[in-house]
């Protein structure tokens, strides 16, 4: 997992308390909302029955004032039941059931009024007046006014404790549902922050820690410390791109030290050598001088010995001379025709003698490349008696020698695409070929497997074919022979020419 999504998991654990929280306020919210609206709702049919109420009483003063003589209110007594009538139905739409039984009782009552009414009314029309009175009286005042303040009662008191009492029991319900809700949320708020702060302790801190404990190592010197990357999220990516910068590090301190054991090496070697030219060459003129003077032909042979091995010596001191104080760059536009003509022109006699066979096939129309010719015909002439020296006599064999357009991609010969427009030079002998295992070694300084050889022909080689913005790779197939392939990068067009003759 990245470490995005890990942050992100992590925080949104972390959020997901807050929003439980946020939930259950607004659940919460809802249901007092609604606990409200119903108190609000009782406490309007109340206020309505309060109406119903009054229009009652003010019907019974009407069946009063008839009696006492008011002979309007006789017609005013239908306009008092339409006004009850609507106030009942006010009341009664929508009531809820435990309320009911009490519409019932009120809607009886009404209609034992009217019915009263109608009596008195015809009793005092019909001249009863006392009889009227009385039923008056005994029915309104003694029988239907207590029953009805009885119902009154009772409906006030069930309002009370319906609308009132029942929020207040719904409020503390709601609050005590809150107040787990509250704890719940508490513990899981404080689980999910322990699982997500380990989780970033886990994939976030401790990795970088170690990290940052390894850079310190790593700062302080030690490039072997071992940097295991634990994660494959970004942090991981981070240890593993830091481990390969120390890789490289190592590598590049290694190749440091090589190369400054290299120069000192050839420093040493070159100041040993050039001490060493001088006395050289004073035995050589000593030895040359006795062998004049000398007419013994044993000692004469043996001062004949002190020369050749003087001048194989000096051979030898130009080698390494050449190695640890190679002279200045110079890099001209040359054809490869003449540099191969130039390397091979020393090697005839010497191929003559060997038996060996010689082809050489350059393309026509080649670029021409910008090299130093100096050290370039140098470099082949290494490769060549390399190659001469793995065909002894009296075996001898062929040695071939190609030049073909290429380009500078890996595996230089084959020409195919990618890289820059050059020439591919192929020395190819037919000798006893390298084993596989010190293929890699051979163009290190001093590497030989010939105890006549000093290692530095191929290093010199390689050397004055890269610094000319080339390749050099050699493949080799034990008994079956060796191929040395060079790839030099085309002479630009801009380039200078050769000045004529500076080969010859
Ligand atoms: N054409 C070749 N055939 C076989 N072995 C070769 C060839 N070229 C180079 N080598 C091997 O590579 C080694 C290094 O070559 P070089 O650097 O020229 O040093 P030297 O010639 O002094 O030994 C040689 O000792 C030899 O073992
Ligand atoms: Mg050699």
């Amino acid at each position: 997992m990245t470490l995005q999504r890990k942050l992100l998991l992590g925080f949104a654990l972390m959020v997901v308390p807050t929003l439980f929280v946020g939930v259950q306020a607004i659940r919460t919210n809802a249901l007092e909302r609604a606990t409200l609206d119903a108190l609000g709702q009782r406490l309007a049919r109340s206020r309505t029955y309060a109406d119903v109420e009054d229009a009652m009483f003010n019907q019974t003063q009407v069946i009063w004032r008839y009696l006492s003589g008011d002979p309007a209110a006789k017609q005013e007594f239908p306009l008092t039941e339409q006004v009850v009538d609507f106030w009942l139905d006010r009341w009664t739409s929508g009531l809820p059931p435990d309320e009911v039984k009490h519409a019932d009782g009120v809607r009886h009552i009404e209609a034992d009024i009217r019915a009263v009414a109608a009596r008195v009314f015809k009793l005092h029309d019909a001249g009863q007046r006392d009889a009227a009175a009385l039923i008056a009286r005994r029915e309104l005042v003694e029988r239907l006014q207590p029953t009805l303040a009885r119902v009154n009662r009772e409906i006030y008191r069930q309002t009370r404790e319906l609308s009132v009492q029942g929020a207040v029991a719904q409020m503390q319900a709601i609050v005590e549902a809150k107040r787990r809700v509250l704890w719940a949320t508490v513990f899981l708020a404080l689980v999910a922050g322990l699982l997500a702060s380990w989780l970033i302790s886990r994939d976030l801190a401790r990795p970088l820690n170690e990290l940052r404990h390894a850079m310190a190592v790593v700062g302080a010197g030690d490039l072997d410390h071992a940097i295991v990357p634990r994660s494959s999220d970004e942090i991981g990516e981070l240890a593993r791109a830091f481990a390969q910068m120390t890789e490289q590090l190592r590598q590049s301190r290694a190749h440091l030290v090589q190369s400054e054991k290299l120069a000192s090496i050839g420093q040493m070697a070159a100041a040993v050598a050039h001490g060493l030219r001088n006395p050289l060459a004073s035995l050589r003129a000593a030895a040359q001088l006795a062998r004049h003077r000398v007419d013994v032909p044993a000692a004469r042979e043996q001062l004949d010995a002190i020369v050749e091995q003087v001048d194989r010596l000096d051979a030898r001191i130009a080698h390494l001379l050449q190695f640890s104080r190679p002279a200045p760059f110079h890099p001209l536009r040359e054809s490869v025709r003449t540099l191969v003509e130039g390397a091979l022109s020393g090697f005839a006699e010497l191929l003559r003698e060997r038996g060996i066979a010689l082809g050489v096939s350059v393309a026509e129309a080649l670029p021409d490349v910008r090299v130093d010719p100096l050290r370039l015909e140098q470099a082949l002439t290494e490769i060549v008696s390399n190659a001469l020296d793995a065909m002894p006599p009296p075996d001898g064999g062929r040695l071939e020698i190609a030049a073909h357009v290429g380009t500078g991609d890996a595996g230089a010969g084959g020409g195919g695409g990618g890289g820059g427009a050059g020439v591919v030079l192929e020395i190819n002998d037919s000798g006893c070929g390298i084993p596989a295992e010190i293929l890699p070694n051979l163009c290190e300084p001093f590497f030989t497997t010939r105890t006549e050889g000093t290692g530095l022909g191929l290093a010199i080689a390689k050397r004055y074919v890269e610094e000319a913005g080339g390749r050099l790779e050699i493949a080799s197939v034990v008994g079956r022979g060796t191929t040395v392939r060079i790839w030099l990068p085309a002479a630009s067009h801009d380039a200078a020419p050769a000045p004529e003759g500076s080969l010859a």
